[in-house]
């Protein structure tokens, strides 16, 4: 390729590369441009499994996934000492890994490997560009290489970062979530079925994927205004009654009043899901009375995740229903309690929300 060609292709990318935010995106992108760049038929990228003790592929063109240990092959030289590596024959170099052409039925001919560092200076994986189309790696194409590593690895960093960061992120809305139920008695699993069983009801009725991420770390928190429910009411073992009802129905404002005003769009949707959970299609549930979509989709898909978790779950009032009569109660409530259409696919869908349920049952 003339280096105008390149510098074309490098451009064209460079702008796809600017437009694009998510950090698991890029790295197809990067590997892309250097199978462009460096006019190869395919790359490759590993990266270190410190728990497991082996190199995985991330991006691998054309080729099933791979897994190496670090001691086998290019690779692993790479990877262990930390060099780039130019094998321009590789079945004449011992270090080189047969194993992984015969398991994919791949020809490799030659092989440029470039280490990735973080920025502690520790290898973090090995990028590879394999078989280059016409002749030889040269020179110019090791530098233009360890240049898109750096970029590749910086990448990976901030990626894996951001990651551990939400992670954090999420174990502690749950963590808070579980804190305010803690009495109630809830169990952690509750908190966290309810987030599955609502973002896959979000899902199954089309809502975007960025609105149903936050249903799964929003739906959790709808119960958290019981944390200022007295624990006489809360954990009374018998029926409410009267003043009790009153009180308790305080929870979905004071959870309201908890979770509003917030910046965070996560924020702002748990609010209004603590608010209307117990709103109802037909305008008869509270606190507002408010009715249809009034009540916000989120809220009306908690709604039904709510119920059928409660009906189904022991509670210090009640022994858990079976799931036949949970469903044949909510089926009559249709068009009364619930959103119609929210709950026709919720129960076109039972199985999976079943599945969901005992994957993360309460232990006793
Ligand atoms: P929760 O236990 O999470 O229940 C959520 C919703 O599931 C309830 O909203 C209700 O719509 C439904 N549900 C749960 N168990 C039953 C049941 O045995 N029969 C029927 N028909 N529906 C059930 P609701 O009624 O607005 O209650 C809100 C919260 O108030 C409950 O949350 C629970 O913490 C408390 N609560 C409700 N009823 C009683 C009660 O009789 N005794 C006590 N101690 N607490 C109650
Ligand atoms: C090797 O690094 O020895 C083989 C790895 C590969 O073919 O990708
Ligand atoms: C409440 O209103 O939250 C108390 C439950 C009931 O209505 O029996
Ligand atoms: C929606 O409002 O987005 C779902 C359709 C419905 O609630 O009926
Ligand atoms: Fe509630
Ligand atoms: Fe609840």
């Amino acid at each position: 390729m003339s280096n105008t060609k390149k510098f074309e292709v490098l451009l064209e990318l460079a702008g796809e590369i600017t437009r694009e935010k998510e950090p698991e995106n890029l790295i197809p992108l990067l590997a892309d441009m250097v199978k462009n760049l460096l006019n190869v038929d395919r790359c490759s990228l590993f990266l270190y499994d410190e728990n497991r003790d082996v190199l995985f592929t991330v991006v691998a063109h054309g080729k099933v996934k791979i897994e190496v240990a670090p001691n086998r092959g290019i690779v692993g030289a790479s990877f262990r000492d930390g060099v780039p590596l130019i094998v321009q024959e590789a079945y004449a170099d011992p270090r080189f890994n047969k194993e992984v052409d015969k398991q994919t039925g791949y020809v490799t001919k030659n092989i440029l490997s470039i280490p990735l560092f973080n920025t502690k200076k520790k290898v973090i994986g090995v990028f590879e560009a394999i078989n280059k189309i016409d002749g030889d790696f040269t020179d110019e194409d090791l530098k233009l290489f360890q240049l898109l590593s750096i970029y590749a690895a910086n990448t990976i960093e901030a990626s894996t970062l951001y990651k551990k960061i939400e992670d954090a992120y999420k174990e502690t809305i749950y963590r808070l979530a579980f804190a305010a139920e803690y009495k109630d008695p809830e169990t952690y699993n509750h908190i966290v079925r309810i987030g599955f069983m609502a973002s896959t009801l979000g899902q199954k009725i089309n809502l975007e994927k960025a609105l149903c991420n936050k249903l799964q770390l929003a739906a959790p928190m709808h119960d958290i205004g019981k944390i200022g429910i007295p624990d006489r009411v809360l954990l009374k073992k018998g029926r409410l009654e009267g003043e009790e009802i009153e009180i308790m129905r305080k929870h979905t404002i004071i959870g309201y009043e908890i979770l509003k005003d917030s910046e965070s769009e996560l924020l702002q949707m748990a609010s209004r899901i603590a608010l209307e959970h117990h709103e109802k299609w037909d305008g008869t549930g509270y606190p507002y009375g408010k009715r249809g979509d009034e009540i916000s989709v989120e809220a009306r898909i908690v709604s039904i995740i709510d119920v059928f978790d409660a009906l189904t779950s022991n509670r210090p009032y009640k022994t858990a229903w079976s799931i036949t009569d949970a469903v044949k109660y909510m089926e009559e409530l249709s068009g009364k309690d619930f959103d119609p259409y929210i709950l026709s696919v919720f129960l076109e869908n039972l199985q999976e929300f079943i599945k969901i349920k005992s994957k993360y049952k309460d232990e006793i």
